[in-house]
């Protein structure tokens, strides 16, 4: 069964206008993807990712990352079951696609324009192809929105979710559930000139003083990032040691391959770049290998910072 999907590709299309050959970063509050199901043949729900981060490079392509674990289907044993048997917890999907931005070099503000896009979803292990037809929008000098055009279809077999999906009907007891599933994507991404710059105008010098949040609630925080990362001195997994993080430059620990995005960022570690790093990895520092969308609460961030400040030194 060949499988269609829209997402993300249309992404792409922002490159287009010369003026805007530059690099273009995913809004997560403006962005939405989702997708349908249907149970017992009349159940219509939907489902969306409420975590989502995304790029665009200045050569037309996109990638767009989908923390599986942010599936919202407004049931939390639903949420898990999904997360758990469905995702099989592989922490991101990644759609990448790349673009003619041809297509849409002439747009205007206010302008609009339909686009083809080739794009390939990387889920749990397996790649799946799929064209969409994506409507962009110029909505500003510095922002666009990219939208399916239709529906884009995705087949659970291609995606090698079909085991996943027999688990949830035998878990829920249900007769059916879709087996082709319904996918719709809105969007925005914004104009990264300023973003990339994120760094440049921080001070690398800022106070422990300024570390005020609850290291315990930020214990839990942690949570999130022990998939690739630990504290202990020398360890390293997916990502490198966070071991004594505050007060080190960026990307110099021994015994990890870091990225050469990173290594050259020449940032100091403070409460002050940890936030800003953290809460949008890929604006903050484009290029870096860092799977991770990015934590969208302060307070998480703050309390974090908090707990890496007491305990990774230990
Ligand atoms: C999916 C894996 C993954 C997750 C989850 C993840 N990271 Fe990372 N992290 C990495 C990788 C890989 C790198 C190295 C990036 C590079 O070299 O570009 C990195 C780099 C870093 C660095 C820079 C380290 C240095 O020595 O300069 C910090 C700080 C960091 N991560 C903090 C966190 C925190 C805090 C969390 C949780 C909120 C987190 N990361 C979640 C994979 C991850």
């Amino acid at each position: 069964m060949k499988l269609l999907m829209k997402a993300v590709t249309i992404a792409s299309a922002i490159v287009a206008s010369p003026a805007l050959a530059t690099s273009w970063t995913l809004d997560p509050e403006g962005s939405h993807l989702a997708y349908g199901s249907i149970k017992k043949d009349v159940v219509g729900e939907v489902n969306s990712f409420t975590n989502l981060s995304g790029h665009v490079g200045p050569d037309g392509k996109v990638e767009i990352e989908i923390d599986l674990s942010s599936v919202e289907t407004n049931i939390d044993i639903r949420n898990e079951r999904m997360i758990e048997y469905v995702f099989r917890k592989a922490g991101t999907a990644i759609l990448s696609a790349e673009f003619d931005m041809q297509d849409v070099a002439d747009l205007a503000v206010g302008g609009t324009t339909i686009v083809d896009a080739e794009a390939v979803l990387s889920l749990v292990g397996t790649d799946v192809e799929f064209d969409a037809e994506m409507f962009v929008a110029r909505l500003s000098e510095t922002s666009v929105l990219v939208s399916t055009n239709d529906m884009v279809f995705l087949s659970t077999e291609d995606a090698g979710l079909n085991a996943g999906v027999d688990k949830l009907m035998e878990l829920a007891d249900l007769p059916g559930i879709t087996r082709t599933v319904p996918v719709t994507a809105r969007l925005i991404f914004t104009m990264d000139d300023k973003k990339a710059q994120a760094f440049a105008d921080t001070p690398t010098t800022i106070a422990a003083a300024a570390i005020d949040g609850d290291a315990t609630a930020g214990k839990k925080v942690f949570r999130k990032c022990r998939a690739c990362h630990q504290l202990k001195e020398g360890r390293h997994g997916v990502g490198p040691s966070l071991h004594g993080i505050l007060g080190m430059t960026a990307g110099t620990v021994d015994g990890f391959k870091f990225s050469s995005a990173l290594r050259e960022s020449g940032v100091t570690w403070t409460a002050e770049t940890l936030t800003r790093f953290l809460t949008d990895p890929k604006g903050t520092v484009p290029d870096n290998k860092m799977q991770f969308p990015g934590l969208k609460k302060d307070e998480d961030i703050e309390n974090l910072i908090a707990y890496l400040n007491e305990e990774s030194t230990e």
